[in-house]
Order: structure tokens, then sequence, then C-alpha cells
């Protein structure tokens, strides 16, 4: 497989060691400031790209990749609400979309499981209160994380009740769908809690709290290898389809 790097930072590094251990050609790396050579010229001959930059650069490299008729796996979280926008041009173009806000297997697992609590938790009544923690590096440069958001959605999707999320982040000043004080949640929300301390990788947590007891999915990432390792097995699942994917496609 021949692989574009798009992002030369603590994913993109790693994601060049997994490649080059699994025997990967690294053909292209751009960061920011070769960020103009992202053009067709250069992504000639190129299978699919690996896309980790920032917020503001995702949709402009992944949109390149797609018009330049290579095939991009992307993990960059912090602007998904244009993800949709990019799906489509993927599928009218018949190129090839990988996404996934978190490429370790384990959250992955502990997606399906928080569908299925909230599923659970439906039946129960409205004897719990649920709410979502997640702590990252201080580095970081969005709030709340993509997993936050894919794990808010799940519970949007299967508990009564809850219609939306917003993020309870102290000092956190990029925060989206901020509330100042937890108090401020409405009840039809799902509070995210937003953590940044030292180098944590990934801390996601998932409460349910009753008045007599807790109960909570909690997962913690030990190393950024596992992500990466999940990024290029998803590239490796591209190479050569057409369409829009994410875990639950590699998963099957
Ligand atoms: N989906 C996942 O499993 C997963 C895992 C880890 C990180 N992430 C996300 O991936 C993104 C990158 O994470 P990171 O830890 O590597 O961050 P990082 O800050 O270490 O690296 C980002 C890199 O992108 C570069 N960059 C900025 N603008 C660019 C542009 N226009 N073109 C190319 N490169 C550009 C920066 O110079 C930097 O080297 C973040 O959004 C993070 O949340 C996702």
């Amino acid at each position: 497989m021949k692989a574009a790097i798009i992002g030369y930072g603590k994913m993109g590094r790693e994601i060049e060691r997994i490649l080059k251990e699994r025997g990967h050609d690294v053909a292209l790396i751009i960061d920011q400031e070769n960020a103009g050579e992202l053009d067709a010229a250069h992504l000639e001959g190129v299978d699919v790209a690996l896309e980790f930059t920032t917020p503001a650069t995702a949709y402009d490299n992944i949109r390149t990749c797609l018009e330049c008729g290579v095939a991009v796996v992307s993990g960059t979280t912090g602007w998904t609400d244009r993800l949709a926008e990019l799906q489509t041009l993927c599928r009218e173009r018949g190129g090839a979309l990988f996404y996934a806000s978190n490429f370790c297997l384990g959250v992955n697992l502990m997606f399906r499981l928080n569908r299925q609590l909230a599923a659970l938790m439906g039946r129960v009544g409205d004897n719990y209160q649920v709410h979502i923690e997640e702590v990252h590096h201080t580095q970081k440069k969005d709030a709340p994380s993509g997993t936050a958001i894919t794990l808010a959605e799940g519970i949007i999707e299967n508990l009564p009740g809850k219609a939306g999320w917003v993020n309870f982040a102290p000092g956190i000043e990029h925060a989206a769908n901020r509330v100042e004080h937890s108090e401020d949640t409405p009840a039809d929300c799902i509070e995210i809690r937003s953590v940044r301390e030292g180098m944590v990788p990934g801390i996601h947590t998932v409460t349910y709290e009753s008045e007599d007891d807790i109960l909570e999915l909690r997962h913690e990432i030990k190393n950024r290898r596992t992500l990466a390792q999940g990024a290029v097995v998803a590239a490796e699942f591209l190479c050569g389809k057409q369409g829009v994917y994410g875990m639950d496609d590699l998963l099957k």
C-alpha cells in the first residue's frame, strides 16, 4: 500500500511507524509547513491518505484528497458537523472515505455496550441520571472529545427523554455547546464533563447514578499505538474500495 500521512504530529508519527512495520510505503508526509504540497501532483500514485490534523484543517485536506481520487482515512476530531458534506462528495465521485472518532478496538466495543446499556436504562424508568466524563492531555484542541460526542449520540438514540448534549468544561475556552455551571444542564440533555490534565491519552466514563447506586462504563487508553494501529488497519480495509465507512464496517 502506498500511503500519504497528512498531519505529522503525535498520531502522524505513530502511524508512520506502524505503516513501516506492516510493510507499507510512506510516499508523502504533509504537515503545516508544506501544507501547500497537498495537491494532485504530490498525491499521484498514492492509494490512501491518513489524515490526523486539526479541527480547522481536516475538511479541506479530506476534500482535496477526494477531489484527487485518493482514498482517505481520517480521525481528526472537532469538525464533524461538516462530515456529511464530504460523505456526499465521496459518494458522488465514487471515492472512498473512512472516518472514526476513535480507532481503538476497546472504545468501539464500548460504543456498542453504551448503546445497549442506554436501551436497557430506557426500560427501567427514570431512576438513573446519566452523564459522561472525558479526560485528555492539555494539548487537545477540541472539547468535548469526538469519542464523548459519539457516546452521547449513542445514548440519545437509545434512551427516551434525552435529545441533546451540553459540555461542562471548566477552564476550557474553546469548548463547544458549553454550559457555565453543571446546574444549567437542561433535563433532556446529557452533560459531558471535560477535564484536561497532564499527558493523559484518553479516559471516557459513562455514569448512571440513582439515589442508591452508581453504574459506570469506563475505558482508558494506555498508549497511542492502539489508535494508530486501528487507523492503519482501516487504511488496509479501505484500499481498493469505494464508499463511506466507519468502525462498525471494519468490526463486521
Ligand atoms: N480518531 C482517533 O482515534 C484519534 C486518536 C488520536 C487523536 N485524534 C485526533 O487527531 C487529531 C490529531 O491528533 P494529534 O494528537 O496527532 O495532534 P498533534 O497536534 O500532535 O498533530 C497535529 C498535526 O497537524 C499538523 N497540521 C496543522 N495544520 C495542518 C495542515 N493544514 N496540513 C497538514 N498538517 C497540519 C500540525 O502541525 C501537527 O503536526 C486531533 O483532532 C485529535 O483529536 C483522533
